[in-house]
């Protein structure tokens, strides 16, 4: 189907056959409507703390020493990061389950380092099978051919793309034999190579041929009455024929489904073999992806139109249900200029997913790589993002739970606000922190909008409903907290096995009438399910009483309040309390009505 929208403003729908069911979500409100939405296609999975951290990757680290230099570089230079990647050099021949025995011979050992460190490592996996290796040698295929999970061809034999390994063959994953192999192949590396999840690339699938390397045949599938304007103008440009064959049905049936269908399987893998909350990544979408994985933009390049448009990009999956999203920061295709790196790892410390990852050819674009300026914006870009994890993770056991979006565009929280329904190039992290990121090359001001309510910087500093200019320097990102919330933060750390035993510290801001409130959802940040079995805490916070816990399983225990600032107080406190007693470390400015 393709949908067509109209300035009218009406909707034109283009079918070429099949059933089609429609759904008209009344809403009223864009929340209802979305969360109406998820109750058809699935509310998003709870996310590993971690994977909320800083991911590094790029292809072309071509040996294990070289990834753990980067790592190491990245240590040394006090960049918060989680996750270190490999693309697909770390594979023999390009093959996946496979590592090349000579340049990354010690993976195992590497990823232990990894993990010894607090880190985690995740590599690519794409699921074109190569099918030319001697028979014996290659387990995934010669397996795969005797349990029969490939997709075929009109006349049933087995359907041979090309992908980056050469001739591949392409598992069938509506079919239950191939998920099952699927997990094997899977349990069997993971037996050698630990990974903490599995990014799945070139799965919408994407093929080098058109088709197959035999073509395909003349048929109403390849060429049916009416083709939507895809990419190379056929349907089976850059991927499979469309009469080949799937358990399920034709893949003409099943195209968009590829990509659903293998996060399925590899998150129901992973969910086997690691008994852990499951991290998959994938390029291709489909409705209901969120419950199983992440999605990146893809192939983005490094320019700053670029930049601009992975705004709308990581808001629209927002409203899909795919909480878990962000574009490549720095861009992946071409080479990055320090300025426009600077801006997107601002930008990035606020997509929800967020990861630098360049393509082979480019200039290097690690942050240690720039400038002393450069490199303190950006890390100060990565401990703003650090110290904002707790409420960031709270924001995602809300989609999970509630089916509320992560990054908000603004007319989803302002909908009465005509001002703010156009709005694409700031957001917001749930109700109450406003992000407005420098979008253009050489620019140190920004034209922003702050819709109706009263906003605080971190300074405390309050400015009001209205479009602005704000002052934004190299260095800066502007952040603000809206007027009646409470946002909890962590004190940062270079992993989040390190930050989450580090203090907590909350921002009160106040509205006018003196009153704020916010929430934190805490559990130990990997275990599989624990909203459902009841294994985490959740407290909520009031601008007069820090509350006692609504939940408690113990996993508060060790974690201390460090502090916190309360914003809009109108004039000095005569005295603080806290359980009771008075507390003698405290500051008040008169200048920004914040007290500490
Ligand atoms: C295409 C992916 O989109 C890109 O991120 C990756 O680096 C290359 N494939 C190579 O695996």
């Amino acid at each position: 189907v393709e949908v067509i929208l109209q300035p009218t403003p009406a909707l034109t729908w283009v079918s070429t056959g099949g059933i089609l069911d429609l759904y008209i979500f009344l809403g009223p409100d864009p929340q209802s409507v979305i969360r109406q939405y998820l109750q058809i296609i699935g509310y998003p999975m709870m996310p590993p703390y971690w994977s909320l951290g800083f991911h590094l990757c790029r292809w072309g680290y071509t040996t294990t020493n070289t990834t753990r230099k980067v790592a190491q570089r990245m240590h040394d230079e006090n960049f918060p990061m989680d996750v270190q990647w490999n693309d697909l050099d770390y594979a023999n021949k390009r093959r996946v389950f496979t590592f090349d025995p000579w340049r990354f011979g010690d993976l195992p050992e590497m990823v232990e380092e990894f993990h010894k460190r607090g880190m985690k490592y995740i590599l690519i996996l794409d699921p074109g099978i190569s099918s030319t290796s001697t028979p014996g040698t290659y387990s995934p295929f010669d397996d795969g051919l005797k349990r029969d999970v490939f997709i075929k061809n009109a006349t049933g034999q087995i359907l041979i793309g090309k992908v980056w390994p050469g001739p591949t063959a392409f598992p069938d994953f509506t079919n239950p034999d191939t998920r099952q192999w699927w997990e094997d192949c899977i349990r069997d590396f993971h037996s050698k190579v630990p990974v903490d999840g599995l990014w799945i690339d070139m799965n919408e699938p994407a093929s080098f041929v058109q088709g197959s390397v035999e073509g395909c045949p003349d048929s109403d599938l390849e060429n049916p009455p009416y083709t939507p304007s895809v990419v190379g103008g056929r349907l089976n440009s850059g991927t499979l024929c469309m009469s080949a064959r799937q358990k399920m049905s034709f893949h003409y049936n099943l195209h968009n489904l590829y990509g659903l269908t293998e996060a399925y399987a590899t998150h129901s893998a992973l969910l086997k073999i690691r008994r852990k909350r499951p991290f998959v990544l994938s390029r291709s979408s489909f409705p209901g992806i969120g419950r199983f994985s992440g999605v990146w933009t893809g192939d983005v390049r490094s320019d700053w139109e670029q930049l601009r448009f992975s705004i709308p990009a990581v808001l629209q999956f927002s409203l899909f249900g795919v909480p878990l999203v962000g574009a490549d920061t720095c861009g992946f295709g071409g080479n990055t200029t320090e300025e426009l790196c600077v801006r997107w790892m601002q930008l990035g410390a606020f997509y929800p997913f967020m990861r630098n990852h360049n393509d082979k050819p480019n200039a290097p674009q690690e942050p240690y790589v720039f400038g002393q300026r450069a490199q303190a914006a950006m890390r100060s870009a990565l401990y703003l993002r650090y110290s904002l994890l707790p409420f960031l993770y709270t924001l995602f056991h809300h989609a999970h739970a509630s089916a509320e979006t992560v990054a908000r565009p603004l007319f989803m929280e302002f909908p009465n606000d005509p001002n703010s329904r156009t709005i694409d190039k700031q957001f917001l992290w749930g109700s109450s922190l406003l992000i407005s990121p420098v979008l253009e090359q050489g620019a140190v001001e920004l034209a922003a909008y702050l819709p109706p309510a009263t906003w605080y910087m971190f300074t405390g500093f309050t400015t009001l409903w209205q479009f602005l200019l704000l002052p934004a320097p190299l260095d800066t990102i502007n952040v603000h907290v809206r007027e009646g919330h409470i946002i909890p933060q962590q004190e940062p750390a270079l992993t989040t096995t390190a930050s989450r035993n580090n203090p907590f510290f909350l921002i009160v801001a106040l509205s006018a009438g003196g009153w704020a409130r916010g929430d934190l959802f805490w559990d130990d940040g990997e275990s599989v399910d624990t909203f459902e079995m009841q294994n985490y805490c959740y407290v909520i916070f009031t601008s007069q009483v820090v509350s006692n816990p609504l939940k408690l399983n113990g996993a508060l225990d060790s974690l201390v309040l460090g502090g916190l600032q309360v914003f809009g107080v109108p004039s000095p406190p005569r005295y603080i309390l806290a359980n009771g007693e008075k507390v003698r470390d405290f500051t008040y400015r008169t200048d920004t009505k914040v007290s500490f």
